[in-house]
Order: C-alpha cells, then structure tokens, then sequence
C-alpha cells in the first residue's frame, strides 16, 4: 500500500492551526467522557525530573462555577468574568516538588512546575480542539481567591484556568498572528 503521508505531515498540525481561544460558548454541557479524553491527554504530559506536579480540577456544576467565579474572578479580575459562560472551567493546579523546584530552580533558575503545567495544560487544549471543543487559557483570576474556594492544602497554587465549551454558533476564529520563522528561530546562533 502507498501513502501520500511524509514523516513530516503528522495529523497534529491541522488542530494546532485551527485553534484559537474561544471566549462565546454554545449554550451546551460538555460530555463528560470528552474532558476525560483531554484530561488523559494532559496526564500523559511530560515533566522536570518526571514529579507530574499538575492536578486538574474540572468544575462543570453550573452552582459551583458560579460560587467559583464570584471569588475568581471579582475586583481587579472581573474582566475575566465572562468565562462564566463556558460550561466547564478547568482549573489547573500544581505543588511544586522538592528536587525539580525547590532545588532545581535554586541553582538552575527556571521554574520547572510552571513549564510543566503549560505542557499539560497544552495537552489538553489540544486534545479538546481535536474533538470540536473551544478553549481559552486564562491567567486573569485571583489564584489565591481561587485556591482558598477549592480548599487548595498548603503548597498548592492554582496557576491557571481553562474555559472550556462549544464555540458559540456564528462564532469564526480569529487571524492567526505570529512572528515569522525568520523572527521566531535561528540556526546555531541567537541572531541579532
Ligand atoms: C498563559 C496565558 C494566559 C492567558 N490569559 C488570558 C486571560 O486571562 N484572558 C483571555 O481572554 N485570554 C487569555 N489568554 C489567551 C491569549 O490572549 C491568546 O492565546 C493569544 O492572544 C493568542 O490568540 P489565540 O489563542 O486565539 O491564538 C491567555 C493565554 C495564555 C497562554
């Protein structure tokens, strides 16, 4: 059998062009074996010294997203409030480990938990948009409000929060706008 396929058309591309972050939702649930496929997806993510620091809370009852989004997203956050139209908000949280984090970041400088709940957060956005699901990152939220509703224990911050759902009918994404490969990468040497 002859395939057209190259060993660099790898069906990942398309989804990873055709996302954008969705902020108008359908009026819809989200079933929940769909944001298990994206959570298995995000747990198979990988991590610094493989610690795995990220857990996920799904929040999909209507009554606790909103008690959540009354503390998350209140005050300077407020501007947030609209991801309260998504039907599910995840909430991505992480407890730094003692070898990749405390001691890693101490002498090699990079926050290694953050990156590793980008990676997993990715994961799962990625996952949702393969299966028709619109997502948007959200940093914009009190962490320390949203820590204390989920009774988060001590050393558990909640760094990021996904909105997830179907994009609203009528809803078109966006231009995609990048920087280059010429401003984006270099060969061999940082270029100037
Ligand atoms: C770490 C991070 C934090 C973000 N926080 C917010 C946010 O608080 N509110 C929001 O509307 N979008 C937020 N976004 C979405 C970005 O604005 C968006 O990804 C970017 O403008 C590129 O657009 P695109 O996702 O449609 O390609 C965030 C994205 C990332 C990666």
């Amino acid at each position: 059998m002859t395939s057209s396929r190259t060993e660099h058309d790898h069906p990942i591309l398309p989804q990873i062009l055709a996302r954008r972050s969705v902020r108008r939702f359908a009026d819809r649930p989200v079933e929940r074996e769909k944001l298990l496929a994206c959570v298995d997806a995000a747990r198979l993510a990988p991590s610094a010294e493989n610690s795995q620091p990220s857990r996920f809370i799904l929040i999909d009852d209507p009554a606790v997203k909103k008690a959540f989004g009354e503390k998350a997203f209140s005050g300077v956050y407020r501007a947030t409030r609209w991801t309260l139209d998504a039907p599910a908000l995840v909430v991505l949280a992480a407890k730094p480990d003692f070898i990749a984090n405390r001691l890693g970041r101490l002498i090699q400088g990079t926050p290694f938990w953050l990156v590793d709940i980008g990676i997993a957060g990715e994961h799962f956005v990625l996952q949702a948009q393969s299966m028709g699901l619109g997502t948007c990152w959200i940093g914009w939220f009190s962490s320390r409000k949203a820590g204390r509703f989920l009774r988060l224990p001590p050393g558990v911050r909640a760094a990021m929060v996904l909105a997830v759902g179907y994009p609203a009918k009528g809803w078109t994404p966006g231009p995609l706008r990048r920087l280059d490969n010429e401003a984006f990468f270099s060969w061999n040497a940082w270029k100037k």
